[in-house]
């Protein structure tokens, strides 16, 4: 690859952490995502969250539908199950059996849509187990929920608290980190030991690889910069870039993009997410040029993530060149509007 290319080809990259939500919110955020990726893993935190084989089918449904729509035939959503202190043996099976890509535990009260979540993992070892057997992976929001704990200690406690005995309990369980933020959850997922077995990986957002804890409070408190696990200090920032960038297969791409109208980011107690889906593919190649290492892009966004989860990586090749893109300062939203990240800013580089 040449030191400063305009233009770079790769394989069409996966979204392997995204939140679309339902109805009409979902049809204004998924030609966003389908315009750069052939596949997302869906989130299930619905209101109500999507925790039955059932329930994800119906949602797959509806989004099928809403891609006829938009006349897109090219973007396969991977469905996911919310894992409850009741999620049974039998759904797990029945969940492999019919295709759903992985539960998602989401600690008790960890982020958006998360109260039906995971009061105490010891409820849930008969489900774990089914995953272990079959080999669906389980999908980790890695954050602790107690108030007493700092909040931007909460990942780096995870690890230690839960994410660690959970590993020594079910060593071939698959396990996907996601949305990592911390130089800990770095070195944890480099250094896991997995018996020679491909059971651990991480995603990492470009939020998290483009900014640092500053830029929520830049000159005032800056709401569209806020998710969860937040932003850390710039040594973390670092260290995930180096992971990303590093060419090893356990860090793959996962934007996290989480929709939230305007109104319900710029409040008194504002919600997490940042709305990165309009050029997530931009943000990436912006924060893999700035360390010089656009030719490791295509293996963290198309490669990867595919190889972790055995299924084939796509074969149409993508063109993203260089070229300045106005973020618009807003976007519809079903009746409402979204601040897209970076709005009001330029992207570098471009799929379209
Ligand atoms: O910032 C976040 N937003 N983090 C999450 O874990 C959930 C997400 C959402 O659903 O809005
Ligand atoms: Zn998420």
């Amino acid at each position: 690859m040449a030191t400063n290319p305009t233009q770079i080809e790769l394989i069409q990259p996966d979204d392997w952490h995204l939140h679309i939500r339902d109805g009409e919110v979902m049809k204004d955020v998924l030609a966003d995502t389908a315009r750069q990726f052939a596949r997302a893993i869906i989130m299930p935190n619905l209101k109500p969250p999507v925790t039955t084989v059932d329930l994800a089918n119906a949602y797959r449904a509806r989004i099928e539908g809403q891609l006829k729509l938009l006349g897109v035939d090219t973007f396969t959503p991977l469905m996911t199950l919310y894992l409850t202190d009741n999620t049974s043996a039998d759904e797990v099976r029945k969940a492999k059996a019919e295709g759903i890509a992985g539960f998602k535990l989401y600690p008790a009260g960890a982020t958006t849509n998360s109260d039906a979540g995971v009061s105490d993992l010891k409820h849930c070892h008969a489900a774990l187990e089914a995953m272990q057997a079959v080999g669906l992976p389980l999908l980790v929001h890695g954050e602790v929920t107690s108030s007493e704990i700092d909040i931007f200690d909460r990942e780096a406690v995870f690890i230690d608290q839960v994410l660690e005995p959970l590993r020594k309990n079910f060593p071939e369980l698959k396990l996907v980190f996601e949305h990592i933020t911390t130089l800990q959850a770095v070195h944890y997922v480099r250094d896991a030991a997995t018996a020679g077995k491909n059971t651990i990986g991480a995603t990492i957002t470009p939020q998290h690889l483009l900014m640092n804890r500053n830029a929520i409070f830049a000159g005032g408190i800056r709401p569209h910069n806020y998710c969860l696990p937040v932003l850390k200090r710039e040594e973390h920032r670092v260290a995930l870039l180096e992971a990303a960038t590093s060419g090893n297969p356990r860090f793959f791409l996962g934007t996290d993009s989480a929709p939230h109208a305007k109104g319900a980011k710029e409040a008194a107690c504002g919600c997490a997410g940042c709305y990165s889906a309009f050029n997530a593919l931009g943000l990436y190649a912006e924060a893999f040029e700035s360390v010089g290492k656009l030719d490791k892009l295509e293996g963290f966004a198309s490669f990867f993530g595919p190889d972790f989860y055995s299924l084939p990586r796509n074969t149409k090749k993508v063109t993203l060149v260089k070229r300045a893109q106005n973020i618009p300062n807003e976007l519809p939203l079903g009746d409402a509007t979204i601040v897209p990240l970076r709005a009001g800013e330029t992207i570098a580089w471009s799929l379209f």
